[in-house]
């Protein structure tokens, strides 16, 4: 098997798993929930989330990638080796690739609208010049309902994603990340200040952080946590490849802790560039997934400097959205890489092919397949959604949570991990017992099997 390269950058590793983390999760998702489930009590949910199962299972995930420099199904495979699980468990280890490569199935999608607005914003097109609330929901019901329009930027995207990782981990990867990075940074910094000077910031402030306990239940609950999954790209195998590429020097545990952070920072300041936008033009936050498509442009249509500032708004969305998707194609373009002989530029072209062709099944479940349904009431794109949110997350997860917490020797983790006894004890305590507890409870939650 073939050996894969180390980042070479100190900071690499925390940067692309950092890139991996921010996405439409942070931006489009995040703000959307907060607005549907009401609130600062979703974001408590979600902080504790975070905490309790976030950060321990991401420093699990670069563990097991460091300890096995290997892509998810053959880090599963090899920690196996030394233990009496039967030989069918291992293909869990499939689950975060049909994972990923689904998630990026639609995301690639999603990824287009932004980089349509974007475009529009910069030349004053259609989507950039709405003035009314009808006219921003008309334009957007218009795009849902153009497949070319849709393919195109999807294509767009898509490519994009397909060349980065095609040119490999040091090449494509680690040097698109060096000016992804500060640049996402600069424009959420910008961003902030700007929606400071909306007028509704408090306002804002309010609405995520006032808890109010009563919309807290079952469901919210299980939310939260599902959106503090995604939004960490755990389960996926992303975060187990990009260790896989992590020098021996680095510190797993605190580079975990600041990825599960500097995420959890990402979506809050989401939230504050998000709302005091909305709120200041009078539009409800619980218009969900709409919410950035519908309810930004007509906003920005509106204030002073408002293309300029929705250019970088949707340049951001965009941006932040590629350094995940490369995150989403690399685990299984370095799986294939290590078991076959093919060259890595013919196997992204091979399985992003696939998923851009796949792609076309979700754009179509806009528009002329609407009414092609998969699961009972749900068109195609509704039926990935909910399989990944609702099964393969969970099921990445606790293969994550088994595989380091009851697999994987304490001793071996513990070197990798270079941690006191106390620390390491309490880590792997939360991944042994409290992270499967959790899964389970989210995973049954999401199937209907339990209520509460
Ligand atoms: N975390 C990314 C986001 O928030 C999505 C993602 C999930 C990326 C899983 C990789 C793996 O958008």
């Amino acid at each position: 098997m073939e050996q894969h390269p180390i980042w070479k950058g100190k900071w690499t590793v925390l940067l692309a798993a950092t890139g991996s983390a921010v996405g439409l999760g942070n931006i489009w998702l995040f703000p959307y929930k907060v607005g549907e489930y009401g609130g600062s009590a979703f974001v408590l949910v979600y902080l504790a989330g975070v905490l309790i199962m976030g950060v321990p299972l991401m420093i699990s995930e670069i563990t097991i990638g460091r300890f096995t420099r290997m892509s998810p199904f053959n880090a599963v495979t090899k920690l196996s080796e030394n233990s009496r699980v039967p030989g069918a468990w291992r293909l869990l280890g499939f689950i975060p690739h049909i994972g990923s490569c689904t998630i990026l199935t639609f995301y690639a999608v999603i990824a287009g609208w932004a980089l349509l607005y974007m475009v529009h914003m910069a030349t004053g097109g259609v989507f950039g010049s709405i003035q009314v609330a009808e006219e921003s929901a008309a334009a957007f019901s218009r795009l849902q309902a153009d497949p070319l329009t849709m393919i195109f930027y999807h294509t767009l995207f898509m490519a994009a994603t397909i060349f980065i990782v095609a040119k490999g981990v040091i090449a494509g990867l680690e040097k698109s990340i060096n000016w992804m990075m500060p640049l996402l940074f600069v424009m959420v910094i910008c961003l902030l200040i700007y929606s400071m000077f909306s007028g509704q910031f408090m306002r804002s402030l309010e609405f995520l952080f006032t808890p109010d306990w009563s919309k807290i239940n079952g469901e919210s609950v299980s939310f939260a946590i599902g959106q503090a999954f995604f939004s960490l790209s755990l389960g996926m195998g992303s975060i187990i490849t990009y260790g896989a590429y992590m020098a021996k020097e680095g510190d797993i545990a605190k580079t975990g802790t600041a990825v599960s952070l500097l995420d959890m920072l990402l979506a809050l300041c989401m939230g504050l560039v998000v709302f005091p936008v909305v709120f200041s033009f009078g539009l409800e936050p619980n218009s969900g997934p709409g919410l950035i498509f519908e309810s930004m442009p007509l906003a920005f249509g509106s204030l002073p400097l408002g293309n300029l500032f929705g250019t970088v708004f949707f340049a951001l969305v965009a941006v932040a959205a590629l350094s995940s998707s490369i995150s989403l194609l690399e685990p299984t373009v370095a799986l294939l890489e290590e078991r076959t002989s093919l060259k890595r530029w013919k196997i992204a072209a091979l399985v992003g092919g696939a998923i851009w062709l796949a792609g076309f099944s979700v754009v179509l479940s806009f528009n002329v397949w609407q009414d092609v349904h998969i699961l009972p009431g749900k068109n195609i794109f509704d039926t990935l959604d909910y399989i990944v949110s609702n099964i393969m997350l969970p099921l990445g997860g606790l293969v994550t949570a088994l595989w380091m917490g009851w697999l994987m020797k304490p001793s071996d983790a513990r070197n990798e991990l270079g941690l006191g006894p106390q620390w390491f004890g309490v880590l792997h305590t939360m991944v042994r017992y409290v992270s499967p507890v959790l899964l389970f409870l989210v995973l049954f939650t999401s199937l209907g099997i339990i209520q509460f």
